[in-house]
């Protein structure tokens, strides 16, 4: 695997799943793997569990870390091409990323949805832009459209906790204040229609994901319906994609707070959501508190997608 930004270049789900158990079973199993490979992570967004995680992947794998945070320290990046540079921006991304592939083995990057441009948005520019000009494999630590390491992790967490052969996940929106992008859901969705589950998204009118993600979920409108049998319940919340009201809020009805009269509804299904989470908008404290919220292992997981990932690209090299 050169390059990891979606569900399909991990290969098969059951041989990315045995590997992830040999990663978690064997952490340092590895270590002359990286030894003298450098992973260069680049921030152009904030990130606790990202950075923690994927710096811990490639120490258990001998590689030596750069972290660079794009907006804290490094010269303000212009990004589109044929813009006359006399504002603030000082330096041009398409010679940055060069660059930056000069110093290192391997890039990870984090860039979100801007909201200003749906196109740019879902065309992934900023990451296409590493892939193209970096000369090194690059990996995504959260895109504009997807973050795979989050929905390897909580695949890998599914696998663990679950207590049938084929379990019923429901992936139901939340209320937030802000408008927050697409990329977890639309990820998760993606990871989940390529898994035998019975899936399910539970969401209100308006909410509707692109249909590449939705694939062959259930969409329900009813989220009290959706919960009903629910064996694993994953919250988020994602501001509107359709393209007339893209990257707004258009609801933030509470009643869609899962709560434990909510949970009450499911199969004891335990509680999932990617983290950082507002407390008594997406979730209840006695739900995201109680012995089925899964919110701890699921992000201690990313260290083990994390390192499943960059093993893959390692032995590529
Ligand atoms: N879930 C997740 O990606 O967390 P961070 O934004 O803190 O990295």
């Amino acid at each position: 695997m050169r390059n990891f930004t979606n569900v399909n270049d991990i290969g098969p789900l059951s041989e990315a799943l045995s590997k992830a158990r040999f990663v978690k079973e064997n952490p340092f199993a590895d270590q002359a793997l990286g030894k003298n490979k450098t992973l260069l992570m680049v921030f152009f967004n904030s990130s606790l569990r990202t950075r923690l995680s994927t710096q811990k992947a490639g120490l258990n794998l001998g590689m030596n870390v750069i972290v660079l945070d794009i907006n804290q320290g490094a010269w303000k990046l212009e990004t589109e091409r044929g813009v006359i540079m006399d504002g603030d921006k000082s330096e041009h991304i398409l010679e940055a990323i060069p660059v930056m592939g000069s110093y290192c083995d391997v890039i990870g990057v984090r860039s979100f949805a801007r909201f200003e441009n749906k196109r740019y948005d879902y065309d992934e520019v900023i990451l296409n832009q590493f892939i193209q000009y970096s000369g090194r494999p690059v990996f995504s630590m959260e895109a504009a459209t997807r973050h795979p390491l989050q929905s390897f992790a909580d695949l890998i967490t599914i696998e663990e906790y679950k207590k049938s052969r084929r379990p019923k996940v429901v992936m139901t929106w939340a209320p937030h204040p802000k408008a927050l992008p697409q990329a977890v859901p639309n990820s998760f969705a993606e990871w989940m229609n390529a898994y035998d589950c019975d899936f399910v998204i539970a969401q209100p009118e308006g909410y509707e994901l692109e249909p590449q993600f939705v694939g062959n979920a259930r969409v329900e409108y009813d989220q009290n319906k959706a919960l009903e049998g629910a064996d694993f319940v994953y919250a988020k919340n994602w501001a509107v994609c359709a393209d007339a009201n893209y990257g707004k809020v258009m609801n933030t009805d509470r009643s869609w707070t899962v709560t434990k009269e909510k949970m009450a509804l499911t199969n004891n299904a335990f509680f999932m959501h990617c983290l950082p989470v507002r407390r008594n908008m997406i979730v209840s404290d006695d739900v995201i508190e109680s012995p089925q919220s899964l919110v701890i292992p699921e992000a201690a997981n990313r260290v083990v997608s994390a390192q499943t990932v960059l093993k893959e690209i390692l032995l590529s090299l």
